[in-house]
């Protein structure tokens, strides 16, 4: 295949920064042209320049959203990042909120969306927060998302998730299934999943929320990007709401006013 020429970089990238955020400079280019070269020649095409054709037009057949999903990594596992599930235990116990809606934006496979869940159905048991609860999972992906309302997970995703835990809320696949956890359907029923594009304005429909987790998503925005998605998705968490980012995503400059809780971790004034 034909290496990929300067000006269809350019316009692939435009195309990903104007459509959904997703900034690549120079240094990123032998990246792009590595993740999707096998599938350019899985589909038959001649190369980057009918590749590009396709994903810009209409009737691309969802291939697209296959570039978004081969140039962006959808890593992800239960109780990742683990201190901001203690905080947020710490603080649901301390503030007993009889209804709690929370938003995983950017949610990936679930794991995140399901970790949350846990943790609130064992406070509910435990009369530290109300019946009313309910976990959002959104993501750019259709893809991600499909498999997040299953919710089946291979068991190595869940390496974080105590044996009791593990036995609480969760089936283990058997035979064909062996590897595999499918979440009980008694935790199942306070999620819902759905896409949201989290660089345009967000459905009104959305918030508030109590608790808003944005993590580990940021790292492929630039800084003018990073700054009005935050905002943007801050609009959606009730003042004195949590606000979690991953930890190495570093300090994140909006015009919200956040209180720093810890690496990551923030309460909206
Ligand atoms: C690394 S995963 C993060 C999963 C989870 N939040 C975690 O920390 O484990 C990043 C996710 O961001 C999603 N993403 C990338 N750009 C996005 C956008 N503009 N809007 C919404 N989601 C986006 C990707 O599809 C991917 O699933």
């Amino acid at each position: 295949m034909q290496a990929l020429r300067d000006t269809t970089y350019r316009r692939l990238c435009d195309l990903m920064y104007e459509s959904v955020g997703l900034s690549f400079g120079d240094a990123k280019r032998s990246l792009v042209s590595s993740r999707l070269a096998p599938r350019i020649q899985r589909l038959g095409l001649g190369g980057f320049e009918d590749y590009l054709a396709l994903i810009e037009s209409p009737e691309d057949g969802g291939e697209f959203q296959w570039a978004v999903d081969l140039l962006t990594t959808n890593e992800t596992y239960f109780f990742r990042e683990p201190a901001h599930f203690d905080l947020l235990e710490a603080e649901l116990a301390r503030t007993r909120p009889p209804k709690l809606r929370v938003w995983s934006a950017a949610c990936s496979f679930g794991d995140e969306a399901y970790s949350i869940a846990m943790l609130a159905d064992e406070l509910n048991q435990v009369g530290r927060i109300g019946r009313d609860w309910s976990v959002l999972g959104t993501d750019i992906s259709d893809r991600v998302l499909r498999s997040a309302a299953q919710g089946i997970f291979p068991q190595e995703r869940l390496r974080e998730v105590s044996p009791e835990r593990l036995k609480r809320h969760c089936l283990r696949g058997e035979g064909e299934s062996e590897g595999l956890v499918q979440v009980q359907p008694r935790l199942r029923k306070h999620l819902r999943f759905g896409q949201v594009n989290l660089s345009r304005p967000l459905p009104d429909e959305l918030g508030p929320f109590d608790v808003v987790f944005l993590r580990n998503v940021l790292i492929y925005f630039d800084a003018a990007t990073k700054r009005e998605v935050v905002d943007r998705v801050l609009t959606c968490l009730r003042p004195g709401g949590l606000f979690f980012i991953g930890t190495a995503e570093g300090r994140v400059p909006c015009e919200t006013p956040l209180e720093s809780l810890g690496p990551g971790a923030f309460r909206r004034r």
